[in-house]
């Protein structure tokens, strides 16, 4: 498994916002995860990015390293990265400069500079220019490189936010509802960029999305949370068929044809 999560809990004063969850991904695989609004998804993410520390009991191992309770930036650069559900781009930036605020978050400049020297570092500047522009041509934004990224419309940030979690080249990317407030069409070219991504990196991509659509599509294996729990995992289909499923989003009672029904039409 590329990362094994064992017993990962975190309660804020009194309450549980993620309770006992186990999780293996393995790679190369994109999985899905859903659950209703305060199910405990996007601090799922904080804690396996060491945004949060995980209460005592929990253990998170990546590509075969315990890093449970480190430092996000320790983590990132073991190569996880992340897209928050707030959109976090520098406006006043341009795309190409936003790509490479990514990219040194991965890279100490300063140590590298004393090691290797002032020159060296400006071949390795443009080294990496190079690469984050042919990272936005993959992502359909090459044209915009020198944009100030507040020009660019909805759909194209969010695209940029994908791209700025690419350019530290990591092996685990996670995206927090990447599709938010982007018109269908948007979400197909998002959801393409994706695809290529992890097709030509061997990426292996966990997202949580509330279009249901989207992760039916997208995601060989989808767990699902509700109250911090995980309630239910498997395939689209299998989900699809999951009455919990279906009774955590609505809160309600159903019919199992009107369960099914509701998730095929999702
Ligand atoms: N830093 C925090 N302090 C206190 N409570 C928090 C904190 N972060 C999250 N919570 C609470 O934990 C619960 C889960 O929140 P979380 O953001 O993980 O849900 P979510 O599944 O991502 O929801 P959404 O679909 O709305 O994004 C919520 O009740 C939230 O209020
Ligand atoms: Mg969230």
């Amino acid at each position: 498994m590329l990362l094994e999560v064992r017993n990962l809990t975190k309660s804020f004063g009194g309450f549980v916002a993620v309770a006992n969850v186990d999780l293996d991904i393995r790679e190369g695989e994109v999985r899905g995860i859903i659950g209703p609004n305060g199910s405990g998804k996007s601090t799922l993410f904080n804690l396996i990015s060491g945004v949060y520390k995980p209460d005592a009991g929990a253990r998170v191992t990546f590509d075969g390293t315990d890093i449970t309770g480190h430092e996000s930036h320790a983590i990132a650069r073991r190569g996880i990265a992340r897209t928050f559900q707030m959109l976090r781009i520098f406006q006043g930036m341009s795309v190409i400069e936003n790509m490479l605020v990514g990219h040194h978050a991965m890279i100490r400049y300063g140590t590298a500079a004393a090691v290797i020297g002032a020159r060296k570092v400006w071949h390795e500047e443009r080294r990496v220019r190079a690469e984050m522009l042919e990272m936005l041509a993959f992502i359909g934004l090459a044209d915009y490189a020198d944009m100030p990224a507040g020009e660019l419309s909805g759909g194209q940030r969010r695209l940029l936010a994908l791209g700025r979690a690419m350019a530290a080249k990591p092996k685990l990317l996670m995206l927090d509802e990447p599709g938010a407030g982007l018109s269908p069409t948007n979400v197909d070219v998002l959801m393409e960029a994706v695809r290529a991504l992890q097709q030509r990196f061997g990426l292996t991509v966990i997202i949580i999305e509330h279009i249901l659509k989207l992760v039916m599509e997208t995601c060989g294996t989808v767990s699902v949370l509700e109250h911090g729990e995980k309630i239910a995992e498997g395939t689209p289909a299998q989900i699809k068929d999951d009455h919990r499923v279906i009774e955590a989003y609505l809160g309600k009672e159903m019919r199992d044809d009107q369960v099914r029904a509701y998730l095929r039409s999702a």
